[in-house]
């Protein structure tokens, strides 16, 4: 089996780490893919403009054809290359957001290969704002078409360990750095439209960016009810989601995800579990359930069941609580290297709170969209 090139650069000493960059710039010029670190999660690029690199993405990732990739740009010139009918408010937007974590839906020009874009006659760009990665753009010469670097389905790649442990036999090379500062994908916006409407929520919020566009306080509230009227007329007619990739199965961990308040999830550890002076044992009607919830008699200790939580109400799960912080950034920016380390401890079973009852912010409410998606107990 073929073994990726691996090196390590650190984002804030890129400088001395050039001729690595260069090296991944030529594989991707070349035809080649190129694990690298974004500010979101890590990408799995290739030269969006050859249809046969594309290919080999979603044969890497063995992902469906007809979902598209967003394609990375370092220079506003790489837009102009791929990209047409560019209105006054997208570039309000990339003018407040980019390089971020904002990915933009335009219509495509003829230069982007229908094997990018999964058929459709649209393109998502995104400039991210990693260095490694902005200089990775530079050094290929070309537009980076790159999906998170993960296997189709399973928890967005945040950190360089499981980018090397799930990639390393799929791809040309691997730029490993640090763990990704958000944790969470891109917003992905649709500029097609006449409102610009959020179809994968992230960092940047609808309402932030109907702020960033609206005249004025008045301008804003209008688009907002405007807003509130589209997503209200879309959901009774069922439209057909218009980000091909909400439609799959996302995120999933190797165990089996189960979303619940933190008052029941309290409750329900109180009644399985049993103090012992070793520790903890699990009831015996409560395994039943549960080697019932996961389809086989498996051994259920207490070891292989976590829950999910915040580091103020570790102290309720005793020693089935892991913290992924105290508030949504950090929630989002450990949430999926978590997952994955769970199941590398061979957890069968997480339990997860339903963080929104904690704050208010559309970041955590993007969050827990990735959370939900990722649940096998919520449709
Ligand atoms: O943060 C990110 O966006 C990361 C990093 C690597 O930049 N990339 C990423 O790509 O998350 P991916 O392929 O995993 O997710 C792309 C999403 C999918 O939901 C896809 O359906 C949607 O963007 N998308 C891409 N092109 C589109 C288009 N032309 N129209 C509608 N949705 C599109
Ligand atoms: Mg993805």
């Amino acid at each position: 089996m073929k073994q990726a090139i691996i090196n390590t650069v650190k984002e804030n000493e890129w400088q001395k780490s050039l001729d690595i960059i260069q090296t991944a710039g030529n594989i991707i010029r070349n035809g080649g893919t190129v694990i690298f670190p974004t500010e979101t999660v890590y990408g799995l690029g290739a030269n969006a403009l050859d249809p046969r690199a594309a290919q080999r993405i979603y044969k890497a990732k063995g992902r469906p054809t007809d979902n598209p990739l967003i394609v990375h740009i370092s220079d506003e010139a790489m837009l102009e290359d791929i990209a047409s009918d560019i209105s006054d408010e997208a570039r309000l937007l990339i003018k407040a957001y980019w390089p971020g974590p904002l990915t933009l839906i335009f219509y495509k020009k003829d230069i982007v290969p229908s094997a990018t874009t999964g058929g459709l006659e649209t393109v998502a760009v995104r400039m991210p704002s990693n260095k490694i990665a902005q200089k990775l753009i530079e050094e290929a010469g070309v537009p980076v078409a790159a999906p998170s670097a993960n296997i189709s389905g399973r928890p967005s790649i945040t950190s360089g360990k499981y980018a090397v442990e799930e990639m390393a036999s799929r791809v040309d090379m691997i730029i490993l750095s640090e763990n990704s500062q958000i944790g969470i994908e891109s917003t992905v916006v649709d500029m097609t439209t006449h409102l610009p409407i959020v179809l994968r929520p992230g960092k940047i919020s609808q309402s932030q960016i109907l702020r960033t566009i609206a005249k004025d306080e008045r301008d804003y509230a209008a688009k907002m009810a405007e807003l509130e009227e589209l997503i209200h007329s879309r959901s009774s007619n069922q439209a057909m989601p218009r980000s091909p990739g909400m439609k799959y199965r996302h995120y999933s961990p190797n165990a089996e995800l189960i979303l619940m308040s933190r008052d029941k999830l309290i409750s329900l550890t109180k009644d399985f579990l049993q103090e012992t002076a070793k520790g903890y044992i699990i009831e015996e009607k409560q395994k039943k359930e549960w080697q019932k919830l996961l389809g086989e008699p498996i051994d259920i200790s207490p070891s292989r069941v976590k829950v999910l939580t915040t580091d103020d109400a570790l102290v309720h799960y005793k020693g089935l609580g892991v913290s992924l912080g105290q508030n949504g950034e950090e929630i989002g920016k450990n949430l999926f290297k978590t997952l994955r380390d769970l199941d590398e401890q061979g957890v069968l079973l997480i339990f997860c709170e339903d963080f929104e009852e904690l704050e208010q912010s559309e970041f955590l409410t993007a969050v827990m969209n990735r959370i939900r998606k990722a649940a096998d107990n919520v449709e």
